[in-house]
């Protein structure tokens, strides 16, 4: 499983480096990706967040077998000055509205991840040919 965020419209060079250098190994075994973005927490932007997951794939020639997309958090309490600035300018554009910069906010669904996990592992016992009595009870 990888996963990123995405950052002023891109993932990190760190993830895209990773993959593009080793997509063909990742082809070889079952594998996942994740997103999380600002974008993904409205309805408005989610083509914009379905764009970067499309954008990574080309970019990279990786072929993830499943895919998710979840809402990120805005972290003003561990943010400098700067990025509390950038931040403030890309929500506003993103939510269409002020985001007061004295609390933290998360948009994350945690059911949507429980979820995306407990597929990925039954997707990848499948795969691996895990028998059932031995594959972990979904949530653990
Ligand atoms: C500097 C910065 C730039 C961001 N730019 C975008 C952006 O262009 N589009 C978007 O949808 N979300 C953007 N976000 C929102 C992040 O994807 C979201 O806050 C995510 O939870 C960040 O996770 P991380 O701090 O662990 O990287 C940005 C966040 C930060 C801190």
């Amino acid at each position: 499983m990888v996963g990123g965020s995405i950052h002023v419209g891109k993932h990190q060079d760190d993830l895209r480096e990773f993959v593009s250098e080793h997509h063909e190994a990742l082809a070889e075994m079952p594998t996942a990706f994740f997103q999380v973005s600002l974008s993904s927490a409205t309805e408005e932007n989610r083509e914009a967040a379905a764009g970067y997951v499309e954008t990574f794939i080309s970019d990279t020639g990786w072929h993830p077998d499943r895919i998710a997309q979840f809402g990120g958090a805005l972290r003003f309490s561990e943010y400098g000055f700067l990025k509390r600035l950038m931040m403030k300018r890309i929500a506003k554009d993103l939510l269409e509205e002020e985001t007061s910069t004295s609390s933290d906010v998360e948009f994350t669904d945690w059911n949507a991840v429980d979820a995306f996990a407990a597929d990925v592992a039954s997707f990848v016992e499948g795969r691996l040919g895990v028998p059932p009595d031995e594959a972990e009870p979904a949530g653990r």
